[in-house]
């Protein structure tokens, strides 16, 4: 969950691999740090904390080169402090790391036995030391490069220079992404598409076990076996300017706000407006030919594999398995022969989903990814992919996404409701016609912010928080307590309604604050019993309903939101905005740090 960024530049490096730094800020953020070459010699500049920290070190003492490295870091071995920041070098070699080396004990004992003295806890310094012993022994970069690489195991993505080498960095992947960048002259390496962006479109994805040699003339491409090998550039569609904050207070504001035009976009890419019927690419698999579909994913994407489970049982008619992904490949899970897998994932880079994808698609489970990413290793190793238009999403805290994500799988339904025969067309039309109304309704709850943001200032004082739903409110539940935790750093839990009396009702007092999302459906009177059986115990509920249920409550909650009048299918996708707003006031009123929390990363690539 790091970024790193390498740069062979006409100009001096250190600004344009901040930048670069500055894009993939979201993937970590415990440390960061630059590493030229000056005079043919490493010189490097670490700071703890956030990018500002480097910034405030380069000013002080400014770096040199035009050749150069750089990093952001969520640490995994070691504490985030300067000593254990990236780039880690010996006097030969400089290295930048995203992932884990997981043999790195045994490596270091054999490095420390042939004398070489380590700095720091990193598992990173290990590549730096192993490089260097090669080089000692007159290996060429490349040789050591190519030596050294298959001595790791476990997920990384690498950049590396040499002293002496001036206009050369080598990078190499496996298992977390890595992109080369193609300039007039000059060549770039980023964790992602999005670090480039600002240098240029045209990139070059790695692919498993790839490392590549840049020089200003272009980059040489080896497979795993060290083979040469082309590798295509491919033109993305992310400019310098998408990156930005448009005038918002945080990425996250931004991001909720941008969701009318995220899920119409969504929406319009897979609904004919002709027919105003879902019209899907061709996918991996039959809807007919599959008796069962496993969603796997990880976070807010699985809560939306869980509110996807809902449509497709009641819609389609087709069993759903829903699992998370760090526990479905290691639970050994038996493979339906008429069954199909399905991953979501806004980054397309989370380890754990894309092992679970690999798991499946190994033994022959079909295998389809929702993706934002379009060029990201899960929607590279999928067999179909259906990808979400929200464009970049830099907040921590997925928001565009998962509504984005829910449109998708809202269509999927539908799609396999037809084919299946499960729906007649006047209902499918319905269901899809109400899809299509969600963009205004969503706009229409974000005129209400204001009313949200009172609600958020009670919160803002609770330690402890539920978060209650029924049927496909459920999942809307559990996403909403996932957003107020992860940015506001308050304990919130999500459950299922009917569940509180088996348990969670004890902890309901004056200090608990409870939220509740029921639109009036028809489970929507059980709710309204479990809203007055904690109303009486004293806690503040905060209700998202419609007019209907808020107009039914009596005597009526501590707070209640009325949403537009919106057909239940629909529901999910509208609900979760307030849920988002209020975590994002929450926080604000918390003083948090909305878009890069504390301990969290935007792209989990490790497992
Ligand atoms: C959601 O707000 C979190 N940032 C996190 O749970 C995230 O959804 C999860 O890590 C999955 O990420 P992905 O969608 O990129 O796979």
């Amino acid at each position: 969950m790091c970024g790193i960024v390498g740069v062979i530049a006409k100009r001096p490096a250190a600004g344009l691999l901040l930048e670069g730094l500055r894009r993939l800020e979201y993937r970590g953020y415990d440390s960061a740090g630059l590493a030229t070459l000056e005079g043919g010699k490493i010189a490097r500049r670490r700071a703890r904390g956030k990018i500002r920290a480097l910034e405030d070190r380069l000013r002080e003492e400014p770096l040199p080169g035009v050749t150069g490295i750089g990093h952001t870091r969520w640490a995994t071995h070691g504490k985030p402090n300067e000593a254990n920041a990236h780039p880690h070098a010996t006097g030969q070699v400089a290295v930048v790391h995203n992932g884990i080396i997981e043999n790195y004990k045994e490596l270091r004992r054999e490095l420390e036995q042939k004398g070489c003295v380590f700095q720091s806890e990193t598992d990173t310094e290990t590549v730096a030391h192993l490089l260097s012993v090669y080089l000692r022994e007159g290996a060429s970069p490349a040789e050591a490069a190519a030596k050294a690489l298959p001595r790791l195991e476990g997920a990384f993505a690498l950049a590396m220079i040499f002293a002496g080498h001036e206009g050369l960095v080598i990078g190499a992947r496996r298992g977390s992404p890595l992109a080369v960048g193609h300039g007039e002259g000059e060549m770039y390496l980023g964790s992602d598409a999005l670090a480039l962006a600002p240098l240029t479109s045209r990139v070059t994805y790695l692919e498993e076990g790839d490392w590549a040699e840049l020089t200003a003339d272009g980059a040489v491409f080896h497979d795993a076996g060290n083979n040469i090998v082309s590798r295509e550039a491919q033109q993305t569609a992310l400019s310098g300017a998408m990156i930005g904050k448009a005038g918002y207070r945080h990425f996250m504001l931004k991001e909720i706000f941008e969701q009318p035009g995220v899920v119409g976009d969504t929406l319009a890419s897979l609904i004919d407006p002709e027919t105003g019927r879902v019209a899907l690419p061709d996918l991996p698999f039959k809807w007919n030919a599959i008796q069962k579909i496993s969603i796997v994913a990880c976070g807010t994407a699985y809560y939306a594999a869980k509110t996807a489970k809902y449509w497709f049982e009641q819609v389609a008619g087709l069993p759903v398995e829903v699992d998370i992904a760090s526990e479905y490949r290691y639970r050994s899970p038996p493979l339906h022969d008429k069954g199909a897998l399905m991953v979501i994932s806004q980054s397309g880079e989370t380890a754990d989903t894309l092992a679970a994808l690999r798991f499946a698609g190994e033994r022959g489970q079909k295998t389809l990814a929702v993706v934002n990413v379009p060029g990201s290793s899960i929607a590279r190793a999928a067999d179909g992919v259906l990808q979400t238009h929200a464009g970049p999403e830099i907040g921590v805290a997925s928001t565009k996404a998962f509504t984005a994500q829910l449109a998708v799988l809202a269509c999927l339904a539908l799609d396999c409701a037809r084919t299946r025969g499960a729906v007649d067309e006047t209902r499918l039309d319905a269901l899809t016609q109400a899809l299509r109304a969600v963009p205004g309704h969503i706009n229409a709850v974000l005129q209400k912010s204001a009313s949200i943001r009172e609600a958020a200032q009670i919160l803002a004082e609770a330690r402890d928080m539920l978060y209650l739903g029924r049927g496909l409110y459920y999942p809307i539940a559990l996403e909403g307590a996932l957003k107020l935790k992860e940015i506001s750093y308050i304990h919130a839990e999500g459950y299922a309604a009917g569940e509180l009396k088996h348990g969670p009702i004890a902890l309901i007092d004056e200090d608990m604050p409870v939220v509740v999302v029921a639109p009036h459906d028809a489970l929507f009177e059980k709710t309204a019993s479990n809203i007055q059986e904690v109303m009486a115990r004293g806690a503040k509920v905060l209700v998202v309903t419609d007019e209907k249920g808020a107009s039914s409550l009596d005597p009526p909650p501590f707070w209640q939101l009325a949403l537009p009048e919106i057909d239940p299918f629909a529901a999910p996708l509208v609900c979760v905005v307030p849920l988002q707003v209020l975590a994002y006031e929450t926080a604000l009123a918390k003083g948090t740090d909305v878009d890069q929390p504390r301990n969290l990363a935007k792209s989990v690539t490790v497992e």
